[in-house]
Formats: C-alpha cells, sequence, structure tokens
C-alpha cells in the first residue's frame, strides 16, 4: 500500500457505507496504517476512528479515550448488556451531534496488531465509542439513529458537507463533545 497521508473521509463518500473486509492475516502494512491513524485521531482531536473514516474498507479501529490506545483488527462484539444513551459526534459528520442509544456494556473479541485473538470488555464511555466504530464497520453513520425531525434538520448541513467534501473546518463546540 502506498505512504500517501492519510485523511478524514467525510460525508457523502461511499467508503464510509461500505462494509470493510476483514482482514485474513495482519501483517506490516496494518501496523503501519494503525499507528498512522491513531496519529490521525490524537491531530484531530477524536477518541476513536475506524479505517474506512480515512478510505481504507478494512476492519481496524483505534480507539483511545484518555485511558490507553486500543488498536483492533477485525473487532465484534460477543456480548452486551444494559443501555445508555450519549451524545456522540462523529469526524466523518463534522458539525453533527446524536444522542444514540446504545449497550452500556459490551465484550469484544478482535485480533491486536500483532494478530493475536484478545477479548476487551468495556462500559460507559469507552465501550460506546467501540459500538461507534464497529458501526463504521458496517458503514453505519450516527445519522442514521437521529430522528426524522432532527434529519430534516440537518439535510442542508450535510449536503453543504458533501459539497465542500470535507474542506470546511468546523471548530470544536460545546455542542460536539465527542468525535469518534
Ligand atoms: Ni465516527
Amino acid at each position: 500500500m502506498e505512504k500517501t497521508e492519510l485523511k478524514i473521509r467525510v460525508v457523502g463518500e461511499d467508503v464510509l457505507r461500505r462494509k470493510a473486509k476483514q482482514v485474513r492475516q495482519v501483517g506490516e502494512e496494518h501496523q503501519d496504517i494503525l499507528s498512522r491513524m491513531a496519529q490521525l485521531m490524537y491531530d484531530s482531536s477524536g477518541i476513536g476512528l475506524a479505517a474506512p473514516q480515512v478510505g481504507i474498507a478494512q476492519s481496524m479501529i483505534v480507539v483511545d479515550i484518555g485511558q490507553g490506545l486500543y488498536k483492533l483488527v477485525n473487532p465484534r462484539i460477543v456480548r452486551r448488556k444494559g443501555t445508555q444513551v450519549l451524545e456522540e459526534g462523529c469526524l466523518s459528520v463534522p458539525g453533527v451531534c446524536v444522542k444514540v442509544k446504545r449497550a452500556q456494556w459490551v465484550c469484544l473479541e478482535a485480533l491486536d496488531q500483532q494478530g493475536k485473538p484478545l477479548r476487551v470488555e468495556a462500559e460507559g464511555l469507552l465501550a460506546c465509542v467501540f459500538q461507534h466504530e464497529i458501526d463504521h464497520l458496517e458503514g453505519k453513520l450516527i445519522i442514521d439513529y437521529a430522528p426524522l425531525l432532527q434529519r430534516l434538520k440537518m439535510r442542508k448541513h450535510l449536503e453543504g458537507l458533501k459539497e465542500k467534501n470535507g474542506n470546511e473546518r468546523v471548530p470544536k463546540s460545546k455542542t460536539e463533545p465527542r468525535r469518534l
């Protein structure tokens, strides 16, 4: 894979709606992508990032809510408990904030960047971020959870984002508390 600079893809780009491919064998190129994704996440003040968000339709995510960095390949949720509703933002949908109902606790199975199977249990915000990133791997975005009225209200904003193709820099604001 060529070493072009990774760039955040914004709603309107097909790759965000595609189902990510499972990684057959974790190799150096995947480790490289995961490292660069983590750097881009930190540079963008994000707490999670999925490979389709940088234009790579492969099953990889990075997450760091301030308690350590997770780099996961082929993550899937194997158990979930309870519910929680948190306001979520997304680096691929700048300027939009949606309340999303998710499991309060999840158990994931994934591969680490060496290709070793691992299991992660998470609750609260961390569980929310994992579910958000795994949604990205399915081609799902937070706007899909928005109630009809909110969707209608943000339609114009989304059209604008598609036209500018992410060239508009949306400043971090109070209404956008978490960028995933
Ligand atoms: Ni996101």
